[in-house]
């Protein structure tokens, strides 16, 4: 048991945003190493069908099962929604999706049962939340909305300007109208343009960022389950990226707010040879 403690825990995203959620995973478990890989070659999901998301996240999964982890957080809210259960199936980890836990955390928030929920196509087609929400709590009202272009303006560092406003302004109205008074945010980017969106849905609707319940789930778990870790604070994490690094360090420095060293260039493509029939079988 020991040796499985001693592994870090797995990170999954298409690319930079997951480091939100590393850094939410950082502040609640600060004794941990960490292990993070970021698709970055073939980012972004949001806009990518169910069979091909889930061989990307059945590929990550292998190269982590290869490195040994002890869980795996699937920080990216597309492959959360559209690869959890075949990530399940097949991994033999615990596997944590930002998706469950940002449901859970918007039941309990709700005071009219009426939830909204924003992230990109894929996420917001794929009726993950939907379905999610409504088996935690029957006779939920959930308004979803995908807003893809909020990606590129947290990346770009344009959380703070008119345009961000604007935009939030304009995807959110419906929501606004609907008259949710909880609000998940289902993608890693968007606890980046928190202000922007608070902004737009007003002062009464809360907020759910699901990268700090993730984080609050896995600290649960590893501390049930007596698989905790006491390193000394701010250990290094190890970074995989699939395409040459420079931005990912340099955007993603802003993101996980620490100095990102240590990353390796990795090729996952190909690596699982699973026929269209397997994928298809595994799709959720
Ligand atoms: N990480 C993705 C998510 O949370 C956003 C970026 C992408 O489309 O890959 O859904």
């Amino acid at each position: 048991m020991s040796e499985v403690r001693d592994r870090p825990i797995g990170v999954f995203d298409s690319g930079i945003g997951g480091l939100t959620v590393l850094r939410a995973l950082r502040r609640a478990l600060p004794g941990e190493a960490f292990l993070y890989l970021g698709d970055t070659a073939r980012v972004p999901y949001g806009t990518k069908s169910p069979a091909t998301v889930t061989r990307y996240a059945l590929e990550a999964a292998d190269e982590f099962s290869a490195r040994g982890i002890k869980a795996l957080v699937v920080a990216c809210n597309t492959a959360s929604s559209l690869a959890q259960t075949a990530l399940v199936d097949l991994a033999r980890f615990p596997v944590f999706g930002v998706v469950e836990a940002g449901a859970r955390a918007a039941v309990a928030a709700t005071r009219v049962n009426r939830v909204g929920v924003i992230g990109t196509r894929s996420t917001v087609d794929s009726g993950a939340y939907v379905r999610t929400l409504e088996a935690l709590s029957p006779g939920i009202e959930v308004h979803a909305r995908a807003c893809p272009l909020l990606v590129p303006l947290a990346e770009e560092g344009w959380e703070e300007t008119d345009v961000a406003r604007q935009v939030c302004e304009h995807y959110l109205a419906d929501l606004g109208a609907a008259r949710v008074d909880t609000l998940i945010l289902g993608c890693t980017h968007y606890p980046l343009l928190e202000r922007a969106i608070a902004a737009a849905m007003g002062p009464e609707v809360r907020l759910v960022d699901s990268a700090e319940e993730t984080a609050r789930e896995v600290a649960r778990a590893m501390r049930v389950e007596r698989l905790g870790r006491r390193l000394p604070p701010s250990a290094p994490i190890r970074f995989l990226v699939t395409d040459a690094p420079t931005t990912f360090v340099r955007v993603g420095t802003r993101l996980l707010g620490e100095p990102i060293a240590d990353v390796e260039s990795i090729e996952l493509e190909h690596r699982l040879d699973l026929t269209d029939g397997e994928l298809r079988a595994r799709v959720s």
